[in-house]
């Protein structure tokens, strides 16, 4: 049974808790958050409002952190240098010398590290892998992301709003459209963005070229509680794969129209997985500890060519 600690009981820490408590060989014996009234729901746990503190007094497998940013790589090596294998939030980091330097450490250590890089856990978009992947319908002449939502105002100290701290919308939310674009297809050529940001609300407009199609994205904090939204649309020679409303339907050029949602097994070949992108993300790492397993889902010159763009937005 893999022992885990989890640090920062904040909000998608609600997203990780749950998928821990429900795995099968795995067990959440501590958690730790500076807030000691984010803990209290947690009796029956071993809980610390100091991480120091915690790392000392426990012996657990995997730290588990839902930090925010710009804490991520100090826990993380303080956790590796003790031998305990991370998985951490995105965006790793804000700085991108700081990849080489964490995964270093974990090589240095014998452990394992993983950036909870969640879209590529996730069905929807998995689904848009495979299908790429496979070629079934041609070459990809164009693509379309969008992430789009209101500032948020709920976080601890309210971090998110603070550049030094969150790289706002460009490291905090169009990061999850740009590393799947980036896992799926490789490096983009050349990016052009617009931007509009003041202090209250912030929009995004990027076209990302590769050498035969391009996609543009949107991402926006806006000021005004505009629904979140994820969405995308990928034009290949022979259908449309879309996301939209929450769905994902193909739009062959024969008129097939098929509703993934209603007919999961219509493609021969192309599996969907668990409908919780959270929870297969954190099996996923926890299997490659168990079993020993390269952690090669997620690769660091992916995350340092996510942050390299990130950084001309
Ligand atoms: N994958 C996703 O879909 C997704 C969604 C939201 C956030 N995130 C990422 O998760 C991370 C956390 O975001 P959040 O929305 O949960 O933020 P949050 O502010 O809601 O939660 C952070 C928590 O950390 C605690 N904390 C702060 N400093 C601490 C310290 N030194 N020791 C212990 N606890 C400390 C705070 O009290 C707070 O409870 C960020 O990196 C963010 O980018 C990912």
């Amino acid at each position: 049974m893999l022992k885990v600690g989890l640090v920062g009981v904040g909000g998608i820490s609600a997203a990780h808790i749950p998928a821990w408590e429900a795995m099968e060989d795995a067990e959440l014996v501590a958690l730790c958050d500076i807030r000691s009234e984010k803990l209290s729901q947690y009796a029956g746990k071993h809980l610390y409002t100091d991480f120091d503190e915690m790392l000392e007094k426990e012996d657990f497998d995997i730290l588990d952190i839902c930090l925010p940013t710009f804490l991520h790589v100090e826990h993380a090596m303080k956790a590796m240098q003790r031998g305990i294998h991370v998985v951490c939030e995105k965006p790793i980091s804000l700085h991108e010398e700081d990849v080489e330097k964490v995964y270093a450490c974990a090589r240095e250590n014998g452990v394992k590290f993983m950036v909870a890089q969640v879209l590529r856990f996730m069905p929807e978009y998995d689904l848009l892998k495979q299908i790429a992947d496979s070629g079934r319908y041609g070459r990809l002449l164009s693509g379309f992301m969008a992430r789009l939502g209101g500032i948020p105002k709920w976080s601890w100290d309210n971090w998110m709003a603070d550049e030094e701290r969150s790289g706002l919308v460009p490291f905090d939310l169009h990061i999850h459209d740009l590393d799947f674009l980036v896992y799926t297809f490789g490096s983009p050529k050349k990016l052009t963005t617009h931007r509009s940001k003041r202090p209250e609300q912030d929009y995004l407009h990027m076209v990302y070229e590769y050498d035969d199609f391009f996609v543009s994205a949107e991402a926006s904090w806006y000021a005004s509680p505009y629904p979140f939204t994820a969405a995308y649309r990928f034009q290949f020679e022979h259908a449309i794969v879309a996301l939209e409303k929450g769905k994902c339907v193909i739009y062959e050029d024969n008129d097939r129209v098929i509703d993934m949602s209603k007919e999961p097994e219509a493609l021969e070949g192309i599996r969907l997985v668990g409908s919780d992108g959270y929870a297969n993300e954190l099996q996923y790492f926890a299997e490659c500890v168990k079993e020993d397993k390269p952690v090669d889902k997620v690769k660091p010159e992916e995350l340092s060519c996510v942050l390299k763009y990130l950084l001309q937005i």
